[in-house]
């Protein structure tokens, strides 16, 4: 049996795309769900984030694998939505092991014609968003002494990246997050990692191709460089990075990063 067997993981952004992806690759591990989302949209980004159709099937296909699934509907943005959520998993299922900071939003804005409210939205839910509720689990992760956080950067945590400086930044500034945390939470044997996929075959993609008028394949060509002749990887490839940095087989791996890309960075 898996060692995360019977392990509860608290996922943001996990009505589709990266989060829904590792929420089921943990579900086969037996592992109960905790999936936050916003599932409503936005007008910035603008295109179509999750729903509460895809939360509740999501839902569905995780109980069926014989694990518990609670549905949380909120945003990164607003503590009163984290507590909630937190404290509902707290008193339904007792504990929380794993927390993937997932939940995120991408467009394009030159640096100097960007508006500040672009700005502010996209540092919001990437970056202040992944404190926020990291804020009200790790407390239950003291308490219990053991936990694992993991936060999904990107390759734009590593490197720039054209039109996209307010979502370098984010990305970047979760890798400040991920060490300092670290080093504070290393004394209740409480790990934290980020992870810096290439493109991903996600929603977010067809999100952007529709924002820049384009098809996904063109969005994948633009920021094309992964040395492997794939345009992207699935989430599922992501999902097995996951599944093995939230385990015990990672057990003395804190501070770190780890990139998925392809072979881009190689270039
Ligand atoms: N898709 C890629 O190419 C790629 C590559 C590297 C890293 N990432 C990162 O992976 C993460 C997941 O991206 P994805 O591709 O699955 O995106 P996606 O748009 O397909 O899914 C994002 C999910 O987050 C939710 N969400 C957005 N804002 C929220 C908020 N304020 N509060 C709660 N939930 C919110 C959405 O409803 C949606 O379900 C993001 O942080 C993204 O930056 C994506």
């Amino acid at each position: 049996m898996s060692d995360l067997h019977g392990k509860v993981a608290f996922i943001t952004g996990a009505a589709h795309g990266q989060g829904r992806a590792v929420a089921l690759a943990l579900a086969r591990e037996g592992v109960h769900i905790v999936a936050f989302d916003l599932a409503k949209p936005l007008a910035y980004p603008g295109y179509a984030l999750g729903s509460e159709s895809e939360l509740d099937s999501l839902k569905r296909e995780a109980e069926a694998m014989g694990v518990s699934c609670l549905i949380a509907q909120g945003d990164v943005r607003r503590d009163a939505d984290i507590k909630r959520a937190v404290d509902e998993a707290v008193g339904t299922l007792g504990r929380i092991d794993i927390l993937f900071n997932n939940a995120g939003i991408c467009a394009y804005g030159l640096v100097h014609e960007l508006p500040e409210e672009e700005w502010d939205a996209m540092l919001d839910i990437n970056l202040k968003g992944a404190w926020l509720v990291a804020k009200r689990v790790i407390p239950v992760m003291m308490a219990q002494k053991s936990g694992v956080i993991l936060n999904n950067s990107s390759i734009a945590g590593l490197r720039g990246k054209n039109r996209l400086s307010h979502y370098a930044a984010s990305k970047w500034g979760l890798v400040g997050l991920t060490k300092s945390w670290a080093i504070e939470l290393a004394p209740y044997t409480i790990r934290v990692n980020s992870i810096h996929p290439t493109g991903v075959n996600t929603p977010m993609n067809d999100g952007l191709a529709e924002l820049e008028g384009t098809t996904t394949q063109e969005i994948a060509e633009r920021s094309a460089g992964n040395l492997l002749p794939v345009p992207w990887v699935e989430p599922e490839d992501v999902s097995a990075m996951v599944l093995f940095l939230v385990s015990d087989k990672a057990r003395y791996v804190t501070g770190s990063q780890f990139v998925l890309d392809a072979g881009l960075l190689t270039r």
